[in-house]
């Protein structure tokens, strides 16, 4: 359905000083495909490029370099126009601050026609139905339409957003971790419902997180993301079952599951700046497993079964996930 072919999004950041500009390497060579129906889960710490990704597969984001091909066509090769109708109709956004998202002023009502109106979708009755379909199809009851964003709960403000993003029947939604504003309470029904809508609905899903283990088990496939790079993909069992990146490793260790027993790894030294990445592989300043040919260049991609791909030159065998013991890690500081 979508696919980024080696996207990169470069910055110009302030941060240099009055004359000097400063490049932000927000996401460096990303190539991605998501298909039709699949739940994507997109993992990393925070600003790793995440919402860059996003905002890439969105439209909203043109890449600085690279290719986004939606059913085959190239995004930025369409008029504006064509993008708008033909592209932003099919993909819907859910961000992370419901609060910040909906405009405060408009009744729930209006939040969800107008992107029916903008796009004139249908008579004015067809909306007003398209409307109660909507609120009904998020799980809130029908006088939840005749409230403001701020009468409501964060968890059905972020109903509310997840029915924007579904009032023109899009092929795509996007959701830019969208629980992680939320009560701790609502989250699992908030995930829930978007697990729910995509299987009555056949919708994919690109599904964004910090943690690992929230997306593991709803997502089909897995990429992670690290200082801009997706430095391992594939389907979600493989790569949360059997990692081959350590940094995958990594993340699942630091908030492990009951069921297992593996090592703790803790993570030592701070994640690079995304202004001047690390040479070679940007994770090897804190990689227990990085030497000199870490430091040169960025690892060529290598694959194993069921397109199950990253870069690593020390990679987890990844026929034999239980094989190699953690090793504690070395403190390292960045270079
Ligand atoms: N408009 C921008 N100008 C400059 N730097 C940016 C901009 N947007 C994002 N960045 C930088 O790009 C990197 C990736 O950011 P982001 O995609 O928001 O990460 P995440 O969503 O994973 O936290 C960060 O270093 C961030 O500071
Ligand atoms: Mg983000």
């Amino acid at each position: 359905m979508i696919r980024l072919d080696g996207v990169h999004v470069r910055h110009k950041a302030r941060s240099g000083g009055l004359l000097r500009r400063d490049t932000v390497h927000a996401l460096t060579d990303a190539t991605l495909e998501v298909k039709r129906g699949e739940i994507v889960g997109l993992v990393g710490e925070s600003g790793c490029g995440k919402s860059t990704l996003a905002r890439v597969l969105t439209g909203l984001q043109k890449p600085t370099e690279g290719e986004v091909r939606f059913h085959g066509r190239d995004l930025w090769e369409m008029s504006a126009a064509q993008r708008r109708d033909g592209f932003g109709s099919a993909v819907g956004v859910v961000f992370q601050d419901p609060s910040t998202a909906l405009n405060p002023r408009l009744t729930v009502r209006r939040i969800l026609r107008d992107p029916l109106d903008v796009h004139r979708r249908g008579t004015r009755e067809e909306r007003e139905a398209r409307v109660e379909e909507l609120i009904d199809l998020v799980g809130l009851p029908g006088h939840t339409l005749a409230a403001l964003p701020g009468q409501l709960s964060g968890g059905q403000r972020q109903r509310v957003a997840i029915a924007r993003a579904l009032a023109l029947e899009p092929e795509l939604i996007v959701a830019d971790e969208p629980t992680s504003a939320l009560d701790v309470s609502v989250r699992a029904q908030v995930l829930n419902l978007l697990v729910d809508l995509r299987e009555r609905l056949g919708l994919g899903m690109v599904f964004i997180s910090h943690d690992i283990q929230t997306v593991r088990y709803l997502a089909d496939r897995l990429a992670v993301l690290y200082l801009g790079r997706i430095v391992e993909e594939g389907r979600a069992a493989d790569v949360a079952g059997a990692p081959v990146h350590p940094y995958t490793e990594a993340l699942l260790s630091a908030t492990p599951s009951l069921l297992e027993t593996t090592e703790r790894i803790v993570l030592t030294g701070p994640v690079p700046s995304a202004t001047n990445p690390p040479s070679g592989c940007p994770f090897r300043t804190r990689c227990w497993k990085a030497d000199e040919v870490c430091a040169t260049v960025f690892p060529t991609e290598a694959s194993g079964p069921g397109e199950h791909r990253w870069h690593c030159v020390h990679p987890q065998s990844p026929t034999s996930p239980a094989g190699d013991p953690a090793p504690v890690p070395s403190a390292r500081s960045t270079a």
